[in-house]
Formats: structure tokens, sequence, C-alpha cells
């Protein structure tokens, strides 16, 4: 959340600052909220929706988006938004989350982003034991900017979980494909049950989205409490992408910061169920999901 706090300082009042609502539900509230305080522009415009691009407004000063999108795992156009930002104005910002598609499956700022950012509380760590964001640029102007943000805001990643991050990163990689090769085996599982409504799973199309680890949504045909609750391996909580299997409802967890109003504009209700595969042995992981669809 500091990252994104980060990338905000950069706009001053009047400033137009573009979303896509697709986003974590605190990384919404804080755009909102801090719009409104510093009176940006905020307009929200689902660009995941191809034609929805050119709509994109000439002033746009900031445009913020996730891909594959939170929820439901749409893709955005990374070279296309940004093209369509460029063209009108050179110096917008184009900041990507890229914290679900990783380093290791998508390079935002080769497609043309200005910032590619990340929950390094997620998968960098993988472990759940280290807290820390962070922001990757190639454009001078910009890092400086959030080294001077970074050095007054004391937005600084303490030693220790600097240190806890570079041992989570030496296994990025192989608990990156581990994850995915579960990740793909678990949607095949699911949308063979009978109480699976449907099962969202990004498009890799090898070209923006070169691979995909381990995390996914499914509509549930029943009571959420119920089905969490007969789980044993699939741990709940806050954290996700992780080294456990994690298991979450969007509707009350990661977009509880979002009004009712809002979460129905992005079709969110409240039988979405978000899985985070771990390291578990997958047969383990499948017998868990058995034994709770069977308590429905
Ligand atoms: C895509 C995304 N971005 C940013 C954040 C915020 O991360 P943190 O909790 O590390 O501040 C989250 C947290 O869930 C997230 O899912």
């Amino acid at each position: 959340m500091s990252a994104i706090f980060m990338t905000l300082e950069i706009l001053r009042p009047g400033d137009t600052l573009v979303v896509n609502p697709f986003i974590y539900g605190c990384s919404y509230r804080l755009l909102q909220r801090i719009s409104a305080r510093r009176g940006f522009k905020l307009i929200d415009l689902d660009f995941s929706e191809d034609s929805n691009i050119e709509k994109i407004p000439a002033d746009t000063k900031m445009i913020f988006f996730e891909t594959p999108t939170n929820p439901f795992l749409k893709s955005i156009d990374i070279e296309k938004v940004s093209r369509c930002v460029k063209e009108q104005n050179p110096d917008a910002v184009v900041v990507v989350d890229n914290t679900w598609a990783t380093p290791l499956f998508q390079h935002p700022l080769e497609l043309g982003a200005d910032v590619s950012l990340h929950s390094g509380t997620k998968y960098f760590s993988g472990h759940s034991d280290v807290m820390n964001g962070v922001l990757m640029t190639n454009r001078e102007d910009l890092a400086e900017e959030f080294g001077e943000t970074r050095f007054y805001g004391g937005l600084v990643l303490s030693p220790e979980n600097a240190w806890l991050t570079r041992r989570s990163l030496q296994t990025l990689d192989l608990r990156l494909k581990q994850q995915q090769k579960v990740c793909a085996e678990m949607k095949d599982f699911l949308n063979q049950q009978p109480l699976v409504e449907k099962v969202y799973y990004p498009k890799i199309d090898g070209k923006q989205l070169k691979g995909y680890a381990g995390i996914l949504f499914f509509e549930l045909k029943g009571d959420y409490q119920k089905f969490k609750q007969a789980l044993n391996i699939f741990k709940t909580g806050t954290a996700m992408a992780c080294v456990t299997s994690m298991v979450a409802q969007p509707w009350s967890g990661s977009h509880a910061s979002m009004t009712d109003e809002e979460k129905k504009q992005i079709n969110l209700r409240e039988n979405l169920v978000r899985l985070s595969f771990g390291l578990e042995n997958p047969d383990d992981l499948k017998k868990d999901l058995l034994g709770a669809f069977q308590v429905l």
C-alpha cells in the first residue's frame, strides 16, 4: 500500500487519475480517499473491455490497473493502454500492479508501462513473514521522485524484511513454477465439480502473460461459511501467494472496503471464492476440497 501511496505523490490538484475498478479493494479505496483530499479527478473505466481503451480521457495524468484483474482475472492489454495514454500525453504515468502476474511471467515496462508495482508481501516473500512494496521504473524522473518520497516519507524497508525478501527471491522461480502446475491442475478439477458454477483463470497468451502462478476464483453453489469451515488444509486469513494454500471470500475480505454498490458494479457477489495454492500435494488439496463440497 505504501508503494501505491508513493506513486500518488506524483499527482497535483486537478490532475486526472484513471483506474480500472477490478483491483484490490484497499487500493481502490486509497485512490478514492487521496483523490478526494487532494482534488484529483478520479475516473473509473473498465478498459479490460478493449472497446473502452479509446474512452481513456485525453488529459489522463496517471492510469492505474491490475492485470490479470482482481477479481475475475481478465486481461488488460498493457501495450495498447500505454500507447493510447502516451499518444495524448507523453508525460503521463502508466502504473501496473504486477503483484499477481509477478516479474517471472509479465514485464509491464517492456510493454510501455512506466511503473511496475508489487506487493512483495505476496509471491516475493512467499512465506507470509514479510510485508513490503516494490516499485520498478525505467524513467529517470520517476526514479528520482520515488527516491525522494521514500527518503522524506520514511517509506523504507527494515533490514530484517529486506533480508527475508532476499532469501525468498532465491526460490521465486521454483515456487511459482510448482504453483503454476498445481493451479492449472486444480482449475481442471474444479471445473468438474457440480457445486462449482464457474471457474476464473487467466488467459496465458505467451506474449503479455507468459505463465501464471497460483491464484484462481470460482463461484460456489452453496454457503461459503460452511464450505470454509469444512476445509483443513486451506487456511483462512489475509495472506495469499504463499507456500500455504489459502481460501478467501473477496466480498468480505480483499474487497471489504468497497461499498455494496461498488461491488455490484464489478459484478462481485458473495458466492465468489478465491483459492491460492501453496506447495502442498495437489492430491491432498483435492481431497480437502471434495470433503468441503460434501458438507454443502
Ligand atoms: C494486487 C495487490 N496489490 C497491493 C496489495 C497491498 O499489499 P500489502 O498488503 O503488501 O500492502 C495487495 C494486497 O492484497 C494486492 O493483492
